[in-house]
């Protein structure tokens, strides 16, 4: 059996090579159906997804959109395999996370998805490069070949004469584009990220939107953005808009020309 095989929706099948994972085309990316997923038990519990179904299509800026406490971030910890549904199905790149043995899943996960979290999450006591080098580090990249990369990818983002700064001397731009660096250096298929510029000015919020949108479509990635700042919404070139836990509507985004 191909470690592209979609849909495994049988729990006991063999379960597919954690080695990076590209199926064809026209596969959407993420394919999420009826996904529900509470917290809490008995008469507190919330009800935070109601049965989502969504797909990412391959190689497109999907913008998740909806008002504050409407799933937006548990759906995509869902999709990330940081959090698990309680009910419903989520395959990324063909592979149902929850079918995987969890350091089988944890492999996934490091070679296939990268994350850009709102806070950055820059680890202070490391240079700017080796923060940036840690995915390839953990997918087994030789430190030399790591800072390399790293390096390489830095240059890119225009960061090439600050490796070696600690990421507290940088901008909270110039923290942001590190952070867009590292959850791409090792080419992840997929990239989530939640709120990327909701603590930016409008110029950085918009020149951030644009590097990102340009960095992983050159690398052939599918980028999902958790965002409520409308004024980065004319870069996507699809919107989901959510409300108490459900998608209500997908429509185009214009997409913007980079
Ligand atoms: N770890 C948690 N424990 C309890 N409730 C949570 C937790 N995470 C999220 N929720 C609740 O689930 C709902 C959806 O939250 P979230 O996905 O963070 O929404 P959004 O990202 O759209 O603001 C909210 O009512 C929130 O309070
Ligand atoms: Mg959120």
């Amino acid at each position: 059996m191909s470690s592209t095989t979609i849909f495994r929706s049988d729990p006991l099948a063999v379960p597919p090579s954690p080695a990076s994972v590209s199926p064809s085309p026209d596969v959407p990316v993420v394919v999420c159906r009826g996904v529900a997923k509470a917290f809490g038990e008995g008469e507190s519990a919330v009800q935070a997804l109601r049965g989502v179904d969504l797909d990412v299509r391959r190689g497109e800026l999907l913008m998740l959109v909806g008002p504050s406490g409407c799933g937006k971030t548990t759906l995509i910890s869902i999709i990330a395999g940081i959090l698990t549904p309680d009910a419903g199905t989520c395959h990324v790149l063909g592979v149902d996370q929850r079918c995987l043995p969890s350091d089988a899943a944890v492999d996934f996960r490091a070679k296939n998805i990268g994350f850009i979290f709102q806070a950055y999450n820059l680890i202070p006591s490391l240079s700017i490069q080796d923060n940036v080098a840690i995915p390839l580090l953990i997918n087994g990249v030789p430190r030399p070949e790591a800072r390399e990369r790293a390096s390489a990818i830095l240059r890119d983002m225009g960061l090439d004469d600050r490796i070696h700064a600690s990421p507290e001397t940088l901008s909270g731009g110039q923290q942001q584009r590190v952070a867009i660096a590292r959850a791409l250096v090792h080419k992840p298929g997929l990239v989530v990220c939640d709120e990327p510029t909701s603590a930016l000015d409008h110029v950085t919020g918009e020149r951030v939107i644009r590097l990102m949108r340009e960095a992983v479509h050159e690398r052939g990635a599918t980028l999902l953005v958790v965002t409520h700042d409308a004024r980065i919404f004319p870069f996507a070139d699809r919107i989901a808009t959510m409300d108490d836990g459900h998608i209500l509507d997908v429509h185009d985004g214009t997409g913007e020309a980079i």
